[in-house]
């Protein structure tokens, strides 16, 4: 089996003992481009990311990583890849170079190529000055860019990145997905796991995950595009009670509080109207309600409650056929 992409899941799937924790899941990263696979704890990424990385065996399906099954050829796939785990290490008590070094001699980068990889790699993650100071006195976000460093430092051709910017700010979060940006430019892969879904914007592909299924991938713009229901911003008064009255309203999908906005999911325009009564019932002044561009969070919520509602009416078919039998 040849694999022409940078990874290539076909029907991976991961059981721990009755539990699974990874359904069928096929997706394909081209080289050079940046996959996104967003989802809520729990919902099977990590999994998928130590499967891709050779080390959890699936149970079935299979998947190829820079061109080797990632079952059959593992040590392959290990030396040309690099991995951020959640609970990546660094060494406090050694300097953010010699955690470089310390990660360029794991990965046995040649002893003649060290000194010029770790200069590079201090440049472009923006070190310079700074690469003698003690990691341990470093704040999240340069750990976070510190600790990417050390995944590239072998210059793999893949990249997984498992929650890369967990609990960083979010100005700090654009520039590490600048520098993201930088080594993809260079012709590296990059698949990265994140629960901000702002953050999938960056990405060229996203994949979805529900428990342990992927319900949806494609960019970012087809994504916004498939949520066939409207997205509605309300600006009244008291958001928390109105959220709480306007999620009764029949033909509202969700609702949620966005600072001091509400973002409305709803079937249909005429669904403005209800929302306008339900509040002037309720003495909540509307100061602005208008249509907006949904985010890809709305795009989760909705295929998440589509598949919800599918399975409650396949559930309820299987039911009335169950009673009528
Ligand atoms: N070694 C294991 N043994 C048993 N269950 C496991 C094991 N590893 C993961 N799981 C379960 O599989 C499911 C998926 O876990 P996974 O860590 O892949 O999720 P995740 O999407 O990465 O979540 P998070 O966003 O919290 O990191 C979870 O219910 C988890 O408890
Ligand atoms: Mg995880």
């Amino acid at each position: 089996m040849s694999y022409a992409n940078a990874v290539e899941a076909r029907d991976l799937t991961r059981n721990f003992g009755d539990f699974t924790a990874v359904d069928r899941v096929s997706f394909a990263i081209p080289k050079g481009e940046i996959f996104g696979l967003l989802g809520p704890n729990g919902a099977g990424k990590t999994t998928i990311i130590r499967m891709l990385c050779g080390i959890l065996l699936p149970t079935t399906g299979e998947a190829g990583v820079v061109g080797f099954n990632v079952a059959k050829e593992p040590e392959e796939v290990k030396k040309r890849i690099g991995y951020m785990s959640q609970l990546f290490s660094l060494y406090n008590d050694l300097t953010a170079y010699e955690n470089l070094d310390f990660y360029a001699n794991v990965y046995g980068v040649p002893k003649k190529e060290k000194k010029s990889r770790l200069e590079e790699l201090i440049e472009i993650s923006g070190f310079r000055g700074y690469e003698h100071n003690l990691t341990g006195n470093l704040s999240g976000a340069w750990r976070q860019r510190l600790a990417l460093a050390c995944a590239i430092v072998h210059k793999p051709a893949m990249l997984f990145l498992d929650e890369p910017t967990a609990g960083v700010d979010p100005v700090s979060r654009r520039e590490f997905w600048d520098l993201i940006y930088t080594m993809a430019g260079q012709g590296v892969s990059v698949l990265a796991t994140t629960h901000y879904m702002d953050e999938a914007e960056y990405c060229n592909i996203i994949g979805m995950m529900h428990q342990a299924k992927l319900i949806a991938l494609d960019d970012p713009d087809s994504l916004r595009n498939k949520i066939q229901h409207i997205l509605v911003q309300v600006e009244c008064d008291k958001p928390g009670a109105a959220r709480k009255l306007l999620s009764e309203v029949p033909g509202v999908i969700d609702a949620t509080i966005h600072g001091v906005l509400l973002h409305i999911l709803v079937e249909g325009l005429d669904v403005q109207k209800r929302i306008r009564e339900v509040l002037a019932g309720a003495q909540i002044s509307v100061h602005a309600i208008e249509k907006i561009l949904p985010s890809l969070e709305d795009v989760f919520v909705t295929l998440v409650e589509d598949q919800y509602r599918e399975a409650l009416r396949t559930e309820f078919l299987e039911e009335t056929s169950h009673a009528s039998t």
